[in-house]
């Protein structure tokens, strides 16, 4: 949980200019709901506790929620959670264990790997990570055996040719079920010449663009959504990639048609999705 002193004990690796005062809380979320189990994050400091400690606190929840599906009497709340539950996510054999790889070439000197492990360590999350000094491409190299495939991968270092360079080798080692990619600071500030004066706006990135592309082609097996902080214009954009098994790729069947064969149902026409929307 994000509670007050898990708050006070990692407010010493916030810095400001890193913009990632809601990325982090985003983070911890994000892990909480898509239960990943290799996880491998790139640019350490304030994001690292809340992602170490969405690993824990998943942990905590899976035992508990096992224990309840083996029970053999449960109250009413219990019944009404054992009912949400996938079983299969449950049975099996023992799943990978839940871990972050963090990586870092200390370029900026911003943190010190003994800082971030003494907070690690005062949240009580510390054997969750794995702390790598390298730089990115090289720690890539070296993730292997039950790390891979990894499920969530958070990429918050460099520039542009960074970014690219990183999802090159990345997008290879990340789980076809629902695999994660977030990249930071995926939107610049763009000013330009418009009546009454200049404007500014926030324009996504050429990788971005490319990827928003690539989505669009047929049989594309990934989609991207970005989210933007509108009261800032530097680090204030998180863009998201997940890959696609099957299941969740779009059918060629039409919605009406799909809704009666699957569910049996009468639904209306979805109206076209206009660009311009009268109270946009
Ligand atoms: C923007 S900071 C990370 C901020 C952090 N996620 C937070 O929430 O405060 C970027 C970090 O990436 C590291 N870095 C820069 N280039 C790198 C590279 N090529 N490989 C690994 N780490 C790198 C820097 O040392 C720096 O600590």
């Amino acid at each position: 949980m994000l509670d007050e002193s898990f708050l006070a004990a990692t407010a010493e690796l916030y810095y400001p200019g890193m913009g990632t005062e809601n990325v982090a809380p985003l983070l911890y979320s994000l892990v909480r709901m898509l239960k990943p189990r290799s996880c491998l994050e790139v640019g350490l400091g304030y994001t690292t506790p809340f992602l170490a400690r969405a690993l824990c606190d998943n942990d905590r929840e899976g035992a508990c929620d096992r224990a309840l599906l083996a029970a053999e009497t449960l109250t009413p709340a219990q019944r009404e959670r054992v009912a949400t539950l996938a079983r299969g996510h449950f049975e099996g054999a023992a799943p990978r264990p839940t871990r972050l790889c963090t990586v870092d070439n200390f370029a900026l000197g911003d943190f010190s790997d003994h800082q971030v492990l003494r907070v690690l360590t005062a949240t009580g999350t510390a054997h969750k990570v794995e702390l790598v000094r390298a730089d990115f491409a090289a720690a890539l190299e070296g993730i292997a055996g039950d790390w891979l495939p990894l499920d969530l991968v958070w990429f918050d270092c460099g520039g542009l040719p960074d970014a690219i360079r990183f999802l090159n080798a990345c997008w290879p080692r990340v789980a076809q079920q629902h695999g994660t990619v977030l990249l930071h600071y995926t939107h610049f500030r763009y000013v330009h010449r418009a009546p009454g004066g200049e404007r500014e706006t926030m324009l996504i990135d050429p990788l971005v663009s490319e990827l928003k592309k690539r989505q669009a082609l047929p049989g594309a097996r990934f989609e991207v959504m970005s989210l933007l902080e509108p009261n800032k214009v530097h680090q204030s954009s998180v863009t998201m990639l997940r890959k696609l098994p099957p299941a969740s790729c779009a059918r060629r069947a039409g919605l009406q048609d799909e809704a009666r064969d699957l569910f049996g149902l009468e639904v209306p026409p979805l109206a076209p999705l206009a660009p311009f929307a009268p109270f946009a």
